[in-house]
């Protein structure tokens, strides 16, 4: 089978009606979209990504309303929703019954977020059920920023891509829970600690799980990574690196030699970075180099996610 790809919310609906799986654009990265009620469709979601069935998936629903028919959300999460919804933030809620273990891996919470996508917004408003989708990507690699990314990567695994353009945000959700009277931070994402922060009175605890054998799943430290070997390394330290080889940088950063540079933002601004990074993660498979390299950017805004993502497409 070769993947459609097109504009139809028609077509998207209809597919997705009878179980088959849509990759959908987001603000954020395109989701591998698929019935979250219709457990088969589910199971491809796995199988198509590659991904082991102990990692739950984000369900993404039209409106606040629909969320709360299928987990029981805290006044205090209510709270930063009504204002960032739609939009980059997934929250971590207690699942009503409707929503199968397959889809959480077995955990009583549930991953739920509206997308800000015109496209995708006006696909949900006419299902009548949610949609799983995490990253249309195979699992482990980077995440999808364009339709023509998904296609690279699932070419023939999903029925249709509905092509919405580049991701505007390009990082995936921030993603938070509520707990013992605090916000906890489960990944840096789109939205900034402190954007959440500026909504909410409570503390604010970053809880980013760092090991290769988690206990909270889809942390592992080996994530978005590119095929070739990565290494994060410094502009103050004269390393001595392999000239055929590409660099990611960042605004005004000084480098030594490299065949390619890839600067995230010539003019210092994080918000491109965050747009590029993807892009350029997936653009070192396709350049005839050694190795890679990337500096880290500074850490404000979305700078601590796309450290986050460099940190992790560097462990091999
Ligand atoms: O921006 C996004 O969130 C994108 C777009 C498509 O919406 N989706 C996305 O999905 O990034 P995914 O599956 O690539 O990342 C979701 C993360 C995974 O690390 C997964 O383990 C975690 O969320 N997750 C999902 N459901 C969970 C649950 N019930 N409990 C704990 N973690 C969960
Ligand atoms: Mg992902």
């Amino acid at each position: 089978m070769q993947t459609q790809i097109g504009k139809s919310v028609f077509n998207a609906k209809k597919l997705l009606s009878n179980g088959k799986l849509v990759a959908i654009p987001t603000e954020t990265v395109y989701g591998l979209a698929a019935n979250a009620f219709d457990l088969g469709a589910v199971s491809s979601v796995f199988r198509a990504k590659n991904r082991p069935s102990f990692d739950p998936l984000i369900v993404h629903v039209s409106n606040l309303a629909m969320a709360e028919k299928i987990a029981i959300i805290p006044d205090e999460l209510r709270q930063i929703v009504n204002i960032l919804w739609p939009g980059p933030i997934t929250i971590l809620c207690k699942k009503k019954s409707s929503i199968d273990n397959l889809v959480t891996a077995g955990s009583d919470f549930v991953a739920i977020r509206v997308p800000n996508h015109s496209l995708t917004l006006s696909l949900l408003d006419k299902l009548s059920f949610p949609l799983v989708a995490p990253s249309a990507n195979p699992f482990g690699y980077v995440s999808p920023t364009s339709a023509r990314h998904v296609f690279d990567s699932l070419n023939g695994k999903v029925d249709y891509i509905l092509n919405g353009g580049s991701c505007k945000i390009g990082l995936e959700s921030t993603i938070i829970s509520y707990h013992n009277s605090e916000i906890i931070i489960h990944r840096l994402g789109g939205i900034s600690a402190l954007g959440i922060a500026a909504l909410i009175d409570l503390p604010i605890r970053i809880n980013i799980q760092n090991n290769s054998n988690p206990a909270a799943p889809g942390m592992l430290d080996k994530h978005y990574s590119p095929k070739v070997l990565l290494r994060i390394i410094s502009p103050k330290n004269k390393e001595i690196v392999d000239e055929n080889s590409a660099l990611i940088c960042f605004g005004s950063q000084s480098y030594s030699k490299h065949k390619y540079i890839l600067n995230l933002s010539k003019t210092d601004n994080l918000d491109e970075a965050a747009q590029n990074i993807f892009s350029f993660l997936r653009k070192l498979d396709t350049l005839s180099i050694n190795c890679a390299y990337a500096y880290l950017v500074p850490e404000y805004g979305l700078g601590a996610a796309i450290n986050d993502r460099l940190k992790r497409a560097a462990v091999h």
